[in-house]
């Protein structure tokens, strides 16, 4: 039998609803914040994203689908800011007033070890602002991050943020980083021996015991602690904070956050949540104010996010959800389907026993599927009545039919 393949997975019928509610609040929220949706090709010139997303960056060097087309290079898009950012330039989007704002989702295909949380193609929905330097946009980026968030019934995530600083001060940091590292370098994995000449800041992102324990180290820690940012950037993050504040936004700052793409400066955030295991992070987004210049196109700062479907599906899905808002519970199959079907038009996910099974029975399976039973028993269906059992305090109210909607 031919499976499908390692690290991909269908999305089945009984998921949908649950996908189809991220897409469709996708849209509410990010149109109404003035995004507009942009739908880029799913493979692009691998240069594109060796370019963009960086050469020393674990998903260029070893995790991209790359294939060979009429001695073009091609490659599956591993994220989704590159591609965004090579239609920006292409269509001179650099002419419309600024902020340009843009929206996507999508599969996106990376060739990692899976694991929960982790797949080879997996989908990503996110937005990218063009043409604002001022903080107050990186507040936007992460109040809407929020938003959306919310929007799907997941409240209890933790955002953290961090500042790169710029090109300039960044130097400065990853020179202190490499001499303070240098008498440990021979402890260091690996992995962070490359980094350690390539790109040290990639460092601090490592996962390996024995790495972060060297990262504990009181010298060391200093480093890594101190405000090495320059003041024009620390000036920016410190009004990102204030901002955040002003929205009643909580954060934290992680001073060890430094993202594994290399388009970031200043403003780097991520949103964790306790529940998924190893694989936490559901949003990863920073400012990237070069890369447009750098592929090509007039310099524009920008900032933007993605998030995990994947992972928001796992963290709703353990949330509950999924649920239905009624099962309707009668005695009465033609009853039923007209409850059901009245029900459904009034925009409220209902179902019921098919097959008419023992009033219990229906009682057993609404406890499990839904958030409300309504019950339609012979005195019920006599007096034109329902009877209202919200399945979570066990409460129980009897009202008239044309009342049910305002009960619910
Ligand atoms: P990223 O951190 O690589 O950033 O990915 C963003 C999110 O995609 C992660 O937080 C995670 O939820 C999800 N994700 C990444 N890899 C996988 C995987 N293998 N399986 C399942 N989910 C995954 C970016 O992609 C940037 N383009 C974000 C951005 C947009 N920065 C600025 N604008």
């Amino acid at each position: 039998m031919i499976k499908v393949q390692k690290g991909t997975k269908d999305i089945l019928p009984e998921e949908m609803a649950l996908w189809h509610k991220m897409e469709e609040n996708a849209k509410l929220i990010f149109s109404n914040a003035g995004y507009g949706e942009i739908r880029t090709p799913i493979f692009e010139a691998t240069e594109l994203f060796a370019r963009g997303v960086g050469d020393t960056t674990d998903i260029v060097n070893k995790e991209m689908y790359t294939f060979e087309k009429s001695e073009r290079s091609l490659t599956l898009r591993p994220e989704n800011t590159a591609g965004v950012v090579r239609s920006f330039i292409e269509n001179g989007m650099h002419r419309l007033s600024a902020p340009v704002k843009l929206w996507y989702k999508g599969p996106m295909f990376r060739y990692e070890r899976p694991q929960a949380g982790r797949q080879r193609q997996f989908h990503q929905v996110g937005v990218e602002m063009f043409g604002i330097k001022d903080a107050t946009a990186d507040a936007e980026i992460i109040e809407l991050a929020e938003a959306y968030l919310k929007s799907l019934g997941l409240n209890d995530l933790e955002v953290e943020i961090n500042s790169l600083g710029c090109p300039e001060c960044r130097e400065n940091f990853k020179n202190k980083l490499k001499e303070v590292l240098k008498p440990y370098f021979n402890e260091l994995c690996d992995d962070c021996k490359t980094r350690y000449d390539k790109n040290p800041l990639r460092l601090l992102d490592c996962k390996v015991d024995s790495c972060k324990e060297i990262f504990e180290k009181p010298e060391v820690k200093a480093v890594i602690q101190g405000d090495f940012i320059c003041e024009e950037c620390s000036e920016h993050f410190e009004e990102l904070k204030s901002y955040l504040d002003t929205l009643g936004i909580k954060y934290s700052v992680n001073k060890l956050l430094v993202r594994g793409l290399d388009y970031y400066n200043r403003t780097v955030f991520e949103i964790k949540s306790n529940n998924l295991g190893s694989q936490n992070a559901v949003c990863g987004g920073g400012r990237y104010d070069s890369l447009v210049g750098n592929l090509g196109g007039q310099d524009t700062p920008a900032i933007g996010f993605a998030m995990g479907m994947e992972r928001l599906y796992s963290l709703m899905k353990s949330e509950g959800n999924e649920q239905l808002d009624v099962f309707v519970v009668s005695t009465d199959k033609k009853e039923a389907l007209k409850l059901v079907k009245y029900l459904r038009d009034n925009n409220i996910k209902t179902d019921f026993d098919f097959n008419g099974k023992k009033f219990t029975k229906q009682m057993e399976k609404a406890s499990k599927v839904a958030k409300t039973a309504v019950i339609l028993g012979e005195d019920e269906i006599q007096n034109n009545k329902v009877s209202i059992k919200n399945l979570a305090t066990s409460e129980q109210i009897t009202v008239n039919r044309d009342e049910l909607l305002n009960n619910i």
